[in-house]
């Protein structure tokens, strides 16, 4: 009785939200049948758990990494899966495991194989994917995430298709053999594969813990095992319309902000520094403190002033509240900048912290400290820097900030002080189109929910409601409307090998206080099948775009019965 009222209420906001969107003519506001609902909120959480459970170690802990035999029990259940969806698979020479339905393009590639070179652009597929490989002691959700509900999507697609030859448009999956780098300390060597750019030192030099090689590491589980095979894994541009991946935030911004998905506007470019201070070793009883040059308290000084110069501002008086708006507020001002280019002129002046891009982040994860005793003034320390920010010039200036306050700390307390830019990765934009159709398919997601529409989502529900009845603000009342709107991502992904040659895209799903690499890392059930929903739609604007494609053409061809 008292649920009635505001059921109704958000089912009527979410259908003028629906009527005012542009794909409501073309159907994507609809629902999934009954089948492909299954697939998408339960079996793809069924699945999460179940390669949860493929590992390596003793003791329960999860660990698969690159070729390990679980990664290979892991390969032959995401392969099955994979089938059982409708899609015909294989496995490429760097250990990636494919599966692909071609749909209308059936007829032009050969079965049992990679696409062939020659497909025309209205065949080329969107793929989707993530990888299959953990780091140790992992959790069940990074990587197996975008890979399962990869499948879970297109199993969806083919169900509500009514058969994968019926789908306009070829989609492909994938599970990457490697992310994490564990094995050979090299990351993405599954989509560097795809990409052709697997580094010359994995093919020449870089050996395991028992001293095999990346090549042997191949052949011993009955692939080619050479740089060529490994090279025939490369997908041609022309076959690939856009990756796709959907990934755990592995942070808390979509926690704070209280949405279950978002989809990602750009991977953050990273400068690593090492930093190595000479002072004057000595002994903590005996040398006065006027006149010491002690490397920690040197270190101490940059590493605070760093922190400074990266931080943005509290919140002005007046706008203090709840700790919650506080973290709304946070997440706009991140929403705020998503659109503007990287040419901006972002924070370059550090006396206006107003300027600091809150997309710019600065840690000092690694200290050393010569001799390292409680009763020894420090003779050197080494430290490194991670800045990482989503514009280049947000980067680069905080870069030339730091560099030039350590070197003023140094020539201040006269010490020696040597700064190496260790890694340079400029920020890889994903492409503004697929961004904005994840995006769209978020909020249909959310109004279909919000309406209690097939299994719908209550975390989603939860969300709607708090975008419509708290905070106060504007943009959240629009019946769907995401509140996140575009994330960045402060981590590098397959998506970013992938980035080389193709289009990319992300989905981030929320995961519990931001934890990642742990056990303890958690997507809820719901948010899960929030995703999996989200990209089925996303897909299925893709497949209608192709239909609507191929419609136009046949009117332009004069062949359109009317
Ligand atoms: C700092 O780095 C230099 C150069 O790599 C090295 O020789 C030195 O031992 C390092 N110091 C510490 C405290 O790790
Ligand atoms: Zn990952």
């Amino acid at each position: 009785m008292v649920r009635a009222a505001p059921r109704l209420a958000l089912l009527a906001l979410a259908l003028a939200c629906v009527a005012a969107s542009p794909r409501a003519a073309l159907g994507s506001s609809v629902g999934f049948g009954p089948e492909a609902s299954r697939a998408l909120d339960l079996e793809a959480w069924e699945r999460l758990q179940e390669l949860g459970e493929i590992t390596d170690a003793s003791d329960g802990s999860l660990e698969r990494t690159f070729l390990s035999p679980a990664s290979r029990r892991a390969m032959d259940v995401a392969l099955a899966w994979m089938r059982d969806a409708g899609m015909r698979t294989w496995t490429d020479e760097a250990g990636n495991v494919h599966g692909r339905v071609d749909g209308a393009a059936a007829d032009a590639a050969p079965p049992s194989s990679p696409p062939s070179s020659s497909s025309s652009a209205r065949s080329a597929a969107v793929l989707v994917g993530s990888h299959l490989d953990t780091v140790r002691d992992a959790g069940k959700y990074d990587g197996a995430l975008g890979v399962v509900l990869g499948i879970a999507a297109v199993k969806a697609l083919v169900l509500e298709y009514g058969g994968a030859a019926n789908l306009p448009r070829p989609i492909h999956v994938v599970g990457f053999s490697d992310e994490e780098g564990v094995r050979f300390g090299s990351t993405f060597l599954g989509s560097r594969a795809l990409v052709g750019a697997v580094p010359d030192d994995v093919f020449d030099r870089v050996a395991d813990a028992e001293g095999l090689s990346f090549l042997d590491a191949l052949r011993l589980n009955g692939f080619e095992g050479t740089r060529a095979a490994v090279e025939r894994a490369t997908l041609d541009p022309a076959d690939v319309a856009a990756y796709v991946e959907v990934h755990i935030e592995q942070g808390p911004v979509l926690q704070r902000a209280r949405e279950p998905a978002a989809a990602v506007s750009a991977i953050a470019g990273q400068t690593r520094l090492a930093v190595r201070l000479r002072g004057d070793q000595g002994h903590a009883g005996t040398v006065p403190m006027r006149g010491r040059k002690d490397a920690v308290a040197a270190a101490a000084e940059m590493i605070h002033d760093l922190e400074t110069r990266c931080t943005p501002p509290p919140p002005r008086e007046g706008e203090r509240g709840e700790a919650a708006e506080e973290e709304a507020a946070e997440v706009h001002a991140r929403d705020a900048t998503a659109d503007d280019d990287d040419d901006e002129s972002s924070s370059s002046s550090s006396s206006s912290s107003s300027l600091v891009d809150d997309s710019l982040v600065c840690t000092v994860g690694d200290v050393r400290v010569w001799p390292g005793a409680s009763n020894v003034i420090a003779g050197g320390v080494n430290f490194t820097v991670d800045i990482r920010a989503r514009t280049d010039a947000a980067r680069e200036s905080a870069v030339a900030d730091a560099i030039q306050t350590f070197e003023a700390t140094c020539a201040t307390r006269g010490m020696r002080c040597d700064v190496e830019r260790a890694h340079d990765a400029p920020a890889t934009p994903c492409d503004a189109d697929v961004a904005a159709a994840l995006e769209r398919a978020v909020r249909v997601t959310a109004s279909e929910a919000a309406a209690g529409r097939g299994g719908a989502s209550e975390a989603a529900i939860r969300s709607e409601q708090g975008g419509s009845s708290e905070g106060g603000d504007s943009r959240g009342g629009g019946g769907g409307e995401s509140l996140v709107g575009q994330l960045v991502s402060g981590a590098g992904h397959d998506a970013l090998a992938m980035a080389e040659r193709f289009k990319i895209g992300m989905l981030f799903v929320r995961c519990l206080d931001g934890v990642s690499h742990s056990p303890l890392e958690r997507a809820e059930p719901e948010d899960v099948a929030f995703a999996a929903r989200a990209l089925a739609h996303y897909l299925r604007e893709v497949q209608e775009d192709a239909e609507g494609g191929a419609k136009e053409e046949k009117r332009r061809e004069g062949r359109e019965e009317l």
